[in-house]
Formats: C-alpha cells, sequence, structure tokens
C-alpha cells in the first residue's frame, strides 16, 4: 500500500528519492508523485500509472537536495494525477500513507477558513489541517504535535514546509515509517528496501514521534516538544537487496526459495531432534488465530495442527472481523497474530485489542521490527527473508511450518515430525522441476471460473491455493469444502468450470473422488493434486508423495503455487504486482 521516500543529502535528491520509490514498487501503486525544493521553492510532478510514467517527467540532473515522493494505492478518489500525492496547502507540501477517518468533518471546517480542494483526497485535508495549525504556531513539531491530536485515522507522513526547505518532517499513527541515517544524507520511508542504498542503519519512530529530518543531522520530538533519543538499529544488506535472482518473476524467485526457508526453520528453531523453547502454548485452554488472507488459510492449517496434537480448542478469524465481533478474553486464552508484513492494519488492530483486554499475544511475523512484532507480547520469526511479489509464497509455507513446531513441541511425534520435515527440501525442488506446469494450466488458461474442492485439511489448503489463482491470474476462483458443494453450488458448474481437487488426507479421500465424479459428469475439467495414485479421476493429476497426514498438506502448497503462477504467465498477467492489490495493507 502507498509507499513514502524523501531525501536530504548530499547528492541530487530526484536519483536517490527515485531508487527508493522503485523499491517499494512491490507495495501496490497505481499513481506515483514527487516534490522537491528548488531556488527555495517546493516543485511537484504528479502522474498516474506506473513510476515509469512519472520518470518521462522528470530531470534526473535536477539540482536539489531535498524532496519527498510517494507511490498511491488510490482509498479516497480514482487515481488521477490530481489525487495523486504528493499533496499542497498553504505552506505544506506532504505526502500520506493512511486514511484520515475524520476527513469530511475536517475538510467542512477548513473550507470555511477559505482552503479550496483540488481533490477528492482526506490527504490534501491533513495538509490544510497542518498549514492552518502551523499558520499559529510557527513552529513545525508544536504543528505537528496539534496536528496528530486533531487527526483521526492513520498516517504515515513526510513534509515539507516553505518556511525551511532544508528539513523534511515525519510523523506516524499505525501506518510505517523509518528514519535511514547516511554521512551527509538522511532518507524517510515506509519500509527498508526504499534506503538501502543510502544506509544500513536506521530507526523506527514510535507512534506520534515527531522526526525532522536534515542533510546532517536527525531529531525526534515527542508530544510535548520534548527531544528525546532514538535506538539506532542495523538490517543487513543482503538480506533487505531486491534481487529477481534471474528468475522471470519475484514470485518464482521466491517459490524457489522455499527449500532454504524450510532447512532454515529447521536449523533455528530445533535441535535436529526437538522443536526448541519457543512459546509454549500448552498452558492454554482456547487460542484465537487471527490475520488475514494468506495469514489466516496458514492459521487454518495451524488449528488442523495444534487441535490434533496439544488438543486445544482453536479458532480462525480474520483480523478485519475480529476487530469489531464479540470476543472471549483472559487468561486462558492465547491470540496468536499471523501476518508476513506485520503491518497490516486490521492485523495490528485486533492485537490492540486482545492487549487492551489483558490477553497473551504472540506474533508470528516475517519482517523484522514491524508493527505487530514490536508490539505483540512474544514473536517468533518467520525468516522467510524478504518477500516481493505480492502473492505470499514462501512467508506462508514457513507460517505454516511454525504452527506445526508448535503444535507438535512436547509429543512423541516431535521427533517423527522433525524427521519427516528434513524431508521437505528436496521435495520442494522436485515438485518445482517435475511437473510439466505449462502443459497442465493450458487446461485452465481459458476458464472464467475455478472451483478448488478437498475435505479437511485438504479444504484448508484448498483455501489458500484459490486466492493464489484469483489474486495473479484474475480467474474467478473459490474453495469449497467438496462435500458441501452439491447443497447449492454445484449448480454453477458447466463446461466451462475448471475444478482442482486437493486428495492428500485418506480419510476422506475416497469421499472427495466421488464428488469430483459428481463435477466431471456435468462437464468441467479437473486437475488433482494427490498422492492417490491407482485411481483415474482427473483430466490431469500432479502425482505428489504420500509421507503422512502431518507432512502431506504441506508439500501440497508447491503445486498449487506453480500452477497459479503458470496460468498467470500463460495469460501474461502482472505476475508480481496484480492490479489493485498491495503488499502491505495498512488500511483498514
Ligand atoms: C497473499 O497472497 C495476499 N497478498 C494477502 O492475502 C496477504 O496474505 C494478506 O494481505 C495478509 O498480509 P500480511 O501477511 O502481511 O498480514
Amino acid at each position: 500500500m502507498c509507499g513514502i521516500v524523501g531525501y536530504v543529502g548530499k547528492e541530487r535528491a530526484i536519483s536517490k528519492i527515485m531508487i527508493g520509490l522503485k523499491a517499494l514498487e512491490y507495495r501496490g501503486y497505481d499513481s506515483a508523485g514527487i516534490a522537491y525544493a528548488k531556488n527555495k521553492k517546493v516543485k511537484m510532478i504528479k502522474k498516474k500509472g506506473q513510476i515509469s510514467n512519472l520518470e518521462k517527467h522528470l530531470n534526473y540532473d535536477e539540482n536539489t537536495n531535498i524532496g519527498i515522493s510517494h507511490t498511491r494505492w488510490a482509498t479516497h478518489g480514482k487515481a488521477l494525477d490530481v489525487n495523486s500525492h504528493p499533496h499542497h496547502q498553504g505552506k505544506i507540501t506532504l505526502v500520506h500513507n493512511g486514511i484520515i477517518e475524520n476527513y469530511d468533518v475536517l475538510k467542512k471546517k477548513l473550507e470555511k477558513e477559505g482552503y479550496v480542494f483540488k481533490s477528492d483526497t482526506d490527504t490534501e485535508v491533513a495538509a490544510a489541517t497542518i498549514d492552518s495549525i502551523y499558520k499559529e504556531t510557527h513552529d513545525m513539531v508544536e504543528a505537528l504535535a496539534k496536528a496528530s491530536k486533531t487527526l483521526k485515522g492513520s498516517y504515515a507522513f513526510a513534509i515539507l514546509n516553505d518556511d525551511c526547505l532544508d528539513t523534511i518532517y515525519g510523523i506516524r499513527k499505525d501506518s510505517p515509517l523509518i528514519v535511514g541515517l547516511g554521512e551527509s544524507e538522511n532518507i524517510i520511508a515506509s519500509d527498508i528496501p526504499a534506503i538501502t542504498h543510502v544506509t544500513t542503519s536506521y530507526v523506527i519512530p514510535n507512534n506520534y514521534d515527531i522526526v525532522v529530518l536534515q542533510k546532517d543531522k536527525v531529531k525526534y520530538y515527542d508530544q510535548n516538544k520534548k527531544e528525546i533519543t532514538k535506538e539506532i538499529k542495523n538490517f543487513s544488506l543482503k538480506e533487505e537487496t531486491i534481487s529477481k535472482n534471474g528468475f522471470d518473476h519475484f514470485m518464482l524467485k521466491e517459490i524457489n526459495e522455499e527449500s532454504e526457508v524450510v532447512k532454515r526453520l529447521i536449523s533455528l528453531y530445533t535441535d535436529g531432534e526437538k522443536v526448541k523453547d519457543l512459546v509454549d502454548i500448552s498452558k492454554y485452554k482456547y487460542i484465537d488465530i487471527v490475520a488475514c488472507g494468506s495469514a489466516a488459510f496458514a492459521g487454518q492449517i495451524g488449528k488442523y495442527y495444534i487441535e490434533k496434537f496439544k488438543n486445544i480448542r482453536v479458532n480462525v478469524y480474520f483480523a478485519s472481523e475480529y476487530r469489531y465481533q464479540k470476543n472471549f478474553y483472559g487468561k486462558d486464552t492465547l491470540v496468536i497474530l499471523i501476518s508476513q508484513s506485520g503491518e497490516t492494519a486490521d492485523t495490528l488492530a485486533a492485537l490492540k485489542i486482545a492487549k487492551e483486554n489483558a490477553t497473551d499475544t504472540l506474533a508470528i511475523i516475517n519482517r523484522k521490527d514491524s508493527s505487530i512484532a514490536r508490539e505483540a507480547d512474544k514473536v517468533i520469526y518467520t525468516e522467510a527473508g524478504i518477500e516481493i511479489a505480492v502473492a505470499t509464497t514462501k512467508a506462508y509455507l514457513a507460517q505454516v511450518i511454525i504452527l506445526l513446531l508448535l503444535a507438535i513441541k512436547g509429543f512423541d511425534e516431535e521427533k517423527s515430525t522433525i524427521e519427516d520435515l528434513k524431508l521437505l527440501p528436496n521435495l520442494i525442488t522436485k515438485y518445482i522441476n517435475n511437473f510439466d506446469y505449462t502443459k497442465i494450466s493450458k487446461l485452465f488458461v481459458n476458464k472464467d471460473h475455478v472451483f478448488y474442492l478437498g475435505r479437511g485439511i485438504d479444504y484448508y489448503l484448498s483455501m489458500e491455493g484459490s486466492l493464489k489463482l484469483k489474486e495473479i491470474s484474475y480467474i474467478h476462483s473459490e474453495a469449497f469444502q467438496a462435500g458441501e458443494l452439491k447443497h447449492g453450488s454445484i449448480s454453477l458448474i458447466d463446461r466451462n468450470f475448471g475444478v482442482i481437487a486437493v486428495v492428500t488426507d485418506k480419510n476422506v479421500g475416497g469421499k472427495t473422488i466421488s464428488n469430483l465424479k459428481e463435477v466431471a459428469a456435468r462437464g468441467a475439467k479437473i486437475i488433482a493434486i494427490t498422492n492417490i495414485h491407482d485411481d483415474n479421476f482427473s483430466d490431469e493429476k500432479i502425482e505428489v508423495d504420500d509421507i503422512n497426514d502431518v507432512i502431506n498438506p504441506i508439500i501440497t502448497i508447491i503445486p498449487m503455487q506453480m500452477l497459479a503462477y503458470n496460468v498467470a504467465k500463460l495469460k501474461g498477467c502482472d505476475i508480481d504486482k496484480p492490479r489493485n492489490l498491495a503488499k502491505s495493507v495498512t488500511v483498514e
């Protein structure tokens, strides 16, 4: 979701800024813009569409050493040049990630003060709000402290003020913002990949901290205008640098990294025979797993594992629902938040609610130092490395493995399951390379609708497989419990339908096969991902190994990811940056 980069320093700013902005493309956007200071004036260029479109209007040699920029994922107002950021009101020019919830009320008040708005955005209202307060205070730190009490919702801002064009101001609430500290240059951005070309040292401001960024110094203030010190951290360039390593797409590269991720998790979180002391979930009577999208689907697999081994009742909730529904909190409940980015607004809100209700929280997170990782009582990192493709692959698999490790800790099966997990890296490589996915995918490339069918754990996996296909290939796809189909949805099935069947669970596999015969009889084409080798129930078959009912679901995800990838590739879709999607969903 929206990306922010601001630079002030010894170098020409436009090139520094654009390197950072391109590194944030993965977040998803529909327009881009920049504002920079030249001859004591702010110049602003904003274009809808790709960053390359904005670049056509830029002069990289422009003599400027300070600027702010933005990739916008539209929330208020269409993707138009005029709605793109930065926005300018009075002396204030700013870029924003988040949503100002009370912008309508503020807008009416500001219009009475004489402000005229050109865009449909909440951000322009934020610019006017800060300008209006600054007119009284003549002090930006005070103006931002006051504005943060007026603006409701979530925000990360990078701001220029006409009165001091050697300074970028920053402030955040619930949206990500980091400050990169270089030598005679400093940078402020939404995420680490945007600052790697300037520095490996960074600071994460807390909610409401005010950042004052200049070429040779950065200062931080609290809400009372008191200067505060912040901890400086360092990241490893290797982990944060973005490269496709010769693969056509980040998604394919990331699928190929899954074997390494599994090896890393086994070596980090087990001693080879036993799971290390991560978090003892056995003491809880109830567990709520709260997450969004794929992370919630990983949670469904976690429910299966935890209930099977630990005999604890687990509920899985989408965070967008959990934060507003009735929940049962207390000392006997653990809330597990799962998130790749660690910045998903709904999941972060759910975490806060659980904490406010004195309930223990555990976060399973990929991005180090992200908001959810910082705020949860306990955190386990998925250690999948930076994930750029919007469609998650390796982070999802890592989430599933962490949940399995938590579930098996202390059980007879602990040692044998770790042994089985050690088989995964080779199996992953085998499943990436041994099947002719292009040929198999051709069966579905012209379909408008696909159902994923499975029962039990196979259904939980289907949910993730279905999401993968729909998000990157734009084929309408839904996962169904195979037995539920004939209670309504089978009426849709005809020869234009594709069905992907996941059949690994021996207890119910035969029943799923009967359901598949029913859809085949109505003309649907079927691709089966299965470890049942001696029965013919599909048009194409991807035969996976039969390890056991704990490991089988994990290996099945690789063919599902590869199928989605190959269908999208055959359709010529923008695989790494699907339309309308954002990698990190930092607004509600
Ligand atoms: C996955 O392919 C999706 N892009 C999406 O569902 C994602 O899993 C969801 O938005 C949650 O993100 P998070 O893991 O960063 O919290």
